[in-house]
């Protein structure tokens, strides 16, 4: 598999008030998609913030096989696209979505050059697939959740970064919107070649492509593995401390809770 594009030994991230990471070990070759699943307050945001350099840690990092402190180089930052947890937007914010979209190629290109036709027509084509091009003139704090999100998305592949790091991606969306947003995460992880990992406290949200999850519970990794396995009623049931019933009928899966 050669080297592992993101590698953590012993990472730990220490708060006033706590440890929100504590010993994390985690490998993550080219191409992969991982989920990294647990409740709230497990560590999951706080783990992609020390992946993309905005979390002082202890322990050691390597991406793309060179040590990294917790700053990163501006060229290891343009390797990493991370799409946020959702953040309210202030409707009066005067950008419209399609110049959002746009900010994605800002730090490819650098500071003295704009975008020019290429990056235009790539990211129309991007909006095109995230079925947001008819909002590309609509300001971005009037666009629902659901369409900030799929914006979100179509900015961070204009980026083309070799790691997409997405925070609670189908998070507050309805349920058709979740499903749209997780069938498109899938064609891209198939289109773009790109290392994924989507970080989500709901595990009836996991896209098809995700073959492996790494769940956190309080700060440490308590499994690391197969989709399949994880997602048991034994071992969910623990991680979220409430009975929670997996059963499979006719090859599909399906989750039952009081
Ligand atoms: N800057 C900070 N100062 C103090 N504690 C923090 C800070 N950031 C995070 N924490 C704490 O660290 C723990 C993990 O937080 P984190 O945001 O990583 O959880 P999460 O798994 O993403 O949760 P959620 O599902 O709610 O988004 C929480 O208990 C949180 O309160
Ligand atoms: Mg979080």
């Amino acid at each position: 598999m050669g080297t592992p594009l993101i590698e953590l030994e012993g990472v730990t991230v220490r708060k006033a008030k706590g440890v929100p990471l504590e010993g994390i070990r985690l490998e993550v070759s080219h191409g992969e998609f991982v989920g990294i699943i647990g409740p709230n307050g497990a560590g999951k945001t706080t783990l992609l913030n020390v992946i993309a350099g905005f979390e002082r840690f202890e322990g050691t990092l390597h991406l793309f096989g060179r040590r990294e402190s917790w700053k990163r180089s501006r060229e290891t930052r343009l390797r990493i696209g991370y799409i946020p947890q959702i953040l309210p937007i202030d409707p009066a914010f005067p950008i419209l979505a399609s110049e959002a979209v746009m900010t994605g190629a800002v730090g490819r290109l650098g500071p003295f050059r704009s975008p020019g036709k290429g990056e235009r027509e790539k990211a129309t084509a991007l909006m095109e697939m995230m079925r947001v091009a008819h909002l590309a003139d609509r300001p971005l704090g009037q666009l629902s959740g659901g369409e900030r999100q799929k914006v979100s998305l179509a900015r961070a592949i204009l980026q083309e970064p070799d790691i997409l790091l997405m925070d609670e991606p189908t998070a507050s969306l309805d349920i058709a919107v979740q499903r749209e947003v997780l069938s498109l995460v899938n064609e891209l992880h198939r289109r773009e070649e790109m290392t994924f990992l989507f970080v989500t406290h709901d595990f009836t949200m996991v896209p098809a492509a995700m073959r492996r999850a790494v769940l956190l519970d309080q700060g440490r990794v308590i499994f690391d593995g197969d989709v399949a396995t994880a997602v048991s009623s034994e071992t969910l049931s623990g991680l979220f401390r409430y009975p929670i019933e997996i059963f499979k009928r006719n090859g599909r899966r399906y989750v039952s809770y009081d």
